[in-house]
Order: C-alpha cells, then structure tokens, then sequence
C-alpha cells in the first residue's frame, strides 16, 4: 500500500551507506562534541555515563529503529505519517509535537552552530594562538558570547549554510558531505585523544570519566541522561521517521539503526576521552558548563605542536557535525510544510528558516545582554533547551514508543521491518523494550521528576 499522496517524486537516499552516514550526521553533532561532556561533567562523570548508555540501548535504539519503521512505511513528514497510520486521531498531535520540538531545537541549536563557525574563522585568522592559559581562552569565548553582533551574524551564516544545502534537497548535499565527512571526524577525533592523555595530570581526568560514583545518580540525572540520550541521537521529534521516509524499501533498517547508534555512542564516548583528561590536565573545573569545549580545547591546541591546524580542523569538523545535524532538523519542517500543506521546497525552507532564526535571537543574546533575564533562574536559551530536550523529546519517544508497541502494533511494525526479507535475531528483544520498557522507562523517570 503506498500511503504516500504526493503528486511528484519523493526523494530518496542514494546508497545504503549515504542514508546511514546521513543519519549518523544528524545524530553526530553538537550532542556529542559540546554537550555530553559538559553534562557528564556536571552530572559527576563515570556514573552518569553508564546510566547513559544504559538509556541509550534500552530506550533509544528500539525507539529510532521505530521511527525509521514509521518513516519508511508512511514516506511522509511525522504529521502526515501518523494522519496516515491513525487518521484524525490524537496520535497525529505527536507529530505536530515533533514539528515544534524541531523549531524549538533549532532555534538554540543555530546559536551554537554560529559560535562554532565563529571559532573556525578565528583560528583561521590567528586570533586564537595567544593563549597562554585555558583561563585566558575562557575569558576569550565569554567576550565573543556577550557580544550582540557578532553572536547574530555567526547564527545567521549558520542558518544561511543549512538553507542552502536543505534547499538543494537531500539527496546530493546532504549524502555526499555525510560520507566524507563523518569518518573524517572519528581521525581527527582519535589524534586529539592521544594528544590529551599524554598531557600531564591527564588520569585525573580519566579516572573521573570512567570511575562511576554511583552516590550522584538521582532521579533528575536520570531524566537528563534519557533528554541526552534522546538528543544525541535525534530521536523524539520525528527526525528519524523523516529520514527514513527518503529510504527504499530494500535497506535493511535493523542493522541501519544499530550502525548509527553505534557510530553515534563512540564519537560522544571519544569525545569524554579528549576532554576530560584535558580539562583535569589544565587545572579547570569539569562543571564549567556549556563553555567547556569553547574554553578548553583552545588552551590544549595552544600547547600543540601545530596546534593552530589542529584547531582549524577540529572546529570545522565541529562547525560540520553542527551543520548535518542542522539540516536535518530543518528537513523535518520543511517537510511538514511540503507534505501537509504543499509548500514548494523554496518556500517552505526559507519562510521556516527566517522564522526559527527570529526566535533564536533571544537565545543568542542569553549569554550578552539578555543574560540577566531570567526566569527561575533559567535564562531564555535555558528554557527552550530545556523544554525541548528533557520534556517534548522524552514526551515524543515515549508516545511514538506506545504507538507502535500498543496502537499500530508491532505485527505491523515487523511486517516493515523485515519488507527486505531479513529476519534481525534482536527483533523479539525489541518488541519487549518497545513494548515495556522503553515507555515505562520514560514515564518513570517522569514522575520521578515531578514528585
Ligand atoms: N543529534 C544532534 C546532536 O547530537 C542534534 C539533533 C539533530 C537532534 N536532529 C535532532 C536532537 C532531533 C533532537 C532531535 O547534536
């Protein structure tokens, strides 16, 4: 049955591996590089790394292998996927959930994605070799944060650059920058590591990283490792299910959604080894919060033999990895704007784009003028992160978790799954988490939120 109501042809992935490093690209960003080690650093490191990929297996793996199930069943944008499967039910208000967690994400996401492509160009034109400290590299990262202009001009070429590849559609843009430039990642991510753990001091970073100490773990690190599991691996809001909609029905999408959880797991993972053996090593505080990688990796590239090379490429695969994780959050409103309301892809991307930069503004300015705008304690950018990431996307897995163990059925989930005539050996395991644990999990942790 082709659900699909689409007079034109719908675009699809190229190869196999275009659609799974493309997938891996919107998984591998900002997540992982910025924010994992910042909140493992918050959140008393080893400890909460364990409880991480605890939710990451159980929670997120078989939910994302159901949103691509949902995705290529329905080739449609999350709204018009759950019109598809349960017309004019309530199930059809996750996929707007979706669509408005998407604006939300990006909203904030854009900023970060501009202090990323601000520090290529710094490093590019040398501004940044004159470290001596980490402390002077902080101070550095919180003069270019505070200032209005140049803040809002780095946002805006960061949304200029998703524009313009999303514009082009998904298919060249997208799944040639993905396959060159994922793997390209992982190198210059292992060559970093080795350079931070030879750094003096190094183990006391290693040791915090690895070691858990199981007394840090509460019901509030619990709700932030699920937010950060869900985040890093684009899950909750229908990203997923929208890049599974460009996949043919030969892909096998069990072994798809191991290979991008895998692949999504490592680089945070290697990450944590980086950072932490350099932020002990420099003398600094793993709690520093969303300045860490700004504020640390300058100082340890200072140290380097070719360290302002080093620095380039590092920020431009971070500007990168910001990039294809960008697009393909803007790829799911568009999409909404192109399946349901019949937009041109023009249209759509640009009247989409200038509206999320508009209401990014405000959290641009959250760390200059606006930082002292707060709302329990919260500022603006905290907020919409924090609504976004630890509400609406655990909400939105959770509900997409119920639908396919509970409404749509699982009969009909597998019946998708194995279209390609594979049989995964993990299936049975899947129906059970997708089932029980994976909805339970998350309503637990919810209430423990709220008690
Ligand atoms: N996963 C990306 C990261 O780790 C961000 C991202 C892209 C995302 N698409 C998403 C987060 C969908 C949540 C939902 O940086």
């Amino acid at each position: 049955m082709d659900l699909s109501n689409h007079k034109y042809k719908r675009e699809a992935w190229n190869s196999r591996l275009g659609f799974i490093m493309a997938a891996s690209g919107s998984a591998v960003g900002l997540g992982n590089i910025w924010k994992f080690p910042y909140i493992v650093g918050q959140n008393g490191g080893g400890a909460f790394v364990l409880v991480y990929i605890f939710c990451t297996l159980a929670v997120g793996l078989p939910i994302m292998l159901s949103e691509f199930t949902i995705g290529r069943k329905t080739k449609l944008n999350p709204v018009g996927a759950f019109q598809a499967l349960k017309p004019n039910s309530h199930w059809v208000k996750v996929g707007y959930m979706g669509v408005l967690a998407g604006f939300l994400i990006l909203s904030f996401y854009g900023v970060v994605g501009g202090w990323t492509l601000a520090y290529v160009i710094k490093a590019l034109t040398h501004t940044m070799t004159t470290f001596s400290s980490s402390n002077e590299a902080g101070e550095f990262f919180g003069t270019f944060i505070s200032n209005t202009w140049e803040v809002l001009f780095y946002q805006a070429l960061f949304m200029g650059i998703c524009v313009g590849i999303v514009l082009r559609g998904v298919q060249g843009g997208i799944e040639k920058a993905c396959k060159v430039l994922m793997p390209t990642l992982v190198v210059i991510l292992v060559i970093l590591m080795f350079r931070a753990l030879t750094l003096p001091g190094a183990i006391d970073g290693v040791e915090f990283y690895l070691k858990p100490d199981f007394s840090k773990i509460g019901p509030q690190t619990i709700l932030i490792a699920l937010g950060q599991a869900f985040f890093s691996l684009s899950l909750g809001m229908g990203c997923m299910l929208t890049y599974g909609s460009y996949l043919s029905d030969q892909e096998n999408l069990a072994s798809a959604t191991v290979y991008v959880v895998i692949f999504d797991t490592m680089i945070a993972l290697l990450v944590g080894m980086v950072i932490f053996p350099a932020v002990f090593a420099m003398g600094l505080e793993p709690t520093e919060g969303p300045s860490l990688v700004f504020s640390v990796l300058p100082a340890v590239f200072f140290d380097m033999p070719f360290g302002n090379i080093v620095s380039i490429i590092f920020f431009t695969l971070l500007a990168i990895a910001a990039i294809t994780s960008g697009i393909s959050l803007l790829e799911v409103v568009v999409a909404y704007f192109i399946d349901q309301r019949k937009w041109s892809r023009e249209k759509a991307v640009l009247i989409t784009s200038a509206v999320i930069f508009a209401f990014g503004v405000p959290s641009s300015l959250s760390f200059g003028i606006l930082s002292d705008v707060k709302l329990f304690g919260m500022t603006f950018f905290d907020h919409v992160d924090n609504i976004a990431s630890n509400y609406l996307l655990p909400l939105g897995g959770m509900l997409t978790a119920i639908f396919i163990g509970w409404i749509w059925g699982t009969k009909n989930a597998e019946e998708e799954i194995k279209k390609n005539k594979t049989n995964p050996q993990w299936i049975n395991i899947w129906r059970f988490l997708i089932c029980y644990i994976s909805p339970v999990a998350v309503f637990f942790v919810f209430c423990a939120k709220f008690i």
